[in-house]
C-alpha cells in the first residue's frame, strides 16, 4: 500500500519567526510518520534553521533546486546545498516556475534526477491550463509532460519519486478539482507511469492531488484510488489548518 503523503508549499510567504513558530506549533501534533508521510516546503533562507527543529513526523523540504552540482548560475541553489542543509523532500517544475520562470520537462527531468542521486524525494508537479482542458487536452498534456519530466529516470529509481497532479486553473483560486476529476486524472498519470515502467513500479508511485486542497475538501479528495496525498498552498500557511488536513 502507498503511505499517504501531505506537503505543505509555503511559497514566497512569511518571516523567520512565523516560520519557527508554525513549526514548534505543528510538529508534535501530526501524526506518526508511519502513517502518512508529511513536510513543509518553505522558503530557502529558512530551511537551515526549520531542518535544525524539524520533528520525526514534520520534515522540510524546498521548493527548487538547480539541476548541475554547481556553477556559474547566479542566484541557484545546487543539490549538494541542499543536501548538506538537511533537507528532505524538494518540488520540482511547480507551474508558478514553469510560467513565470520558464521552466521545462526537461529541466524537471534534470533537476529530478540529481535529487534523487543525493537522496531527497523530488516532488515533481504536472497539470493542464484551463484552456487545455476545455479544448479536451488533458491527457496529452499531462502524458507529454510527465514522460519528459521523467526522461532517463531509471526503473529502479522511480518509485522514490512523488508526483504532483496540480491543475493550474485549480491552484490558488479556491476551485478545487472535484475528487473524481483530480481521480481521473491521477489514473490517467498512473496510466502513463505503467506505460512508462510497469504496472508493479506504477502502484508504488505516489501521486499527490494539489489545487486549493482545504481541511473541508481533503477528506473527500483522499477517499479516491489513486489520490495518495496533497500538495497544499494556502491551506498549509496556517499551522491549525495544516494539522486539520490530516484528519482525512
Ligand atoms: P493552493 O496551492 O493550495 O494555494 O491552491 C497549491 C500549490 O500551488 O501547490
Amino acid at each position: 500500500m502507498r503511505k499517504p503523503i501531505i506537503v505543505g508549499n509555503w511559497k514566497m510567504n512569511k518571516t523567520r519567526d512565523e516560520a519557527l513558530q508554525f513549526i514548534y506549533m505543528a510538529s508534535s501534533r501530526l501524526p506518526n510518520k508511519d502513517e502518512v508521510e508529511s513536510a513543509i516546503c518553505a522558503p530557502s533562507v529558512f530551511l537551515r534553521c526549520l531542518v535544525k527543529r524539524e520533528g520525526e513526523n514534520l520534515k522540510i523540504g524546498a521548493q527548487n533546486m538547480h539541476f548541475a552540482e554547481k556553477g556559474a548560475y547566479t542566484g541557484e541553489l545546487s543539490v549538494n546545498m541542499l543536501t548538506d542543509l538537511g533537507v528532505s523532500y524538494v518540488i520540482l517544475g511547480h507551474s508558478e516556475r514553469r510560467q513565470m520562470f520558464g521552466e521545462t520537462s526537461f529541466d524537471v527531468a534534470k533537476k529530478t534526477k540529481a535529487a534523487l542521486n543525493h537522496k531527497i524525494v523530488p516532488i515533481v508537479c504536472i497539470g493542464e491550463t484551463l484552456e487545455q482542458r476545455e479544448s479536451k487536452n488533458t491527457n496529452d498534456v499531462l502524458e507529454e509532460m510527465l514522460s519528459n519530466s521523467l526522461k532517463g529516470i531509471g526503473a529502479e529509481q522511480i518509485a522514490n519519486v512523488v508526483i504532483a497532479y496540480e491543475p493550474i486553473w485549480a491552484i490558488g483560486t479556491g476551485k478545487t478539482a472535484t475528487a473524481e476529476i483530480a481521480n481521473e486524472a491521477c489514473k490517467h498519470i498512473r496510466n502513463t507511469l505503467v506505460k512508462l515502467y510497469n504496472s508493479n513500479l506504477a502502484n508504488k508511485v505516489r501521486i499527490q492531488y494539489g489545487g486549493s486542497v482545504k481541511p473541508d475538501n481533503i477528506k473527500e479528495l483522499m477517499s479516491m484510488e489513486h489520490i495518495d496525498g496533497a500538495l497544499v498552498g494556502g491551506a498549509s500557511l496556517d499551522a491549525e489548518s495544516f494539522l486539520k488536513l490530516f484528519e482525512f
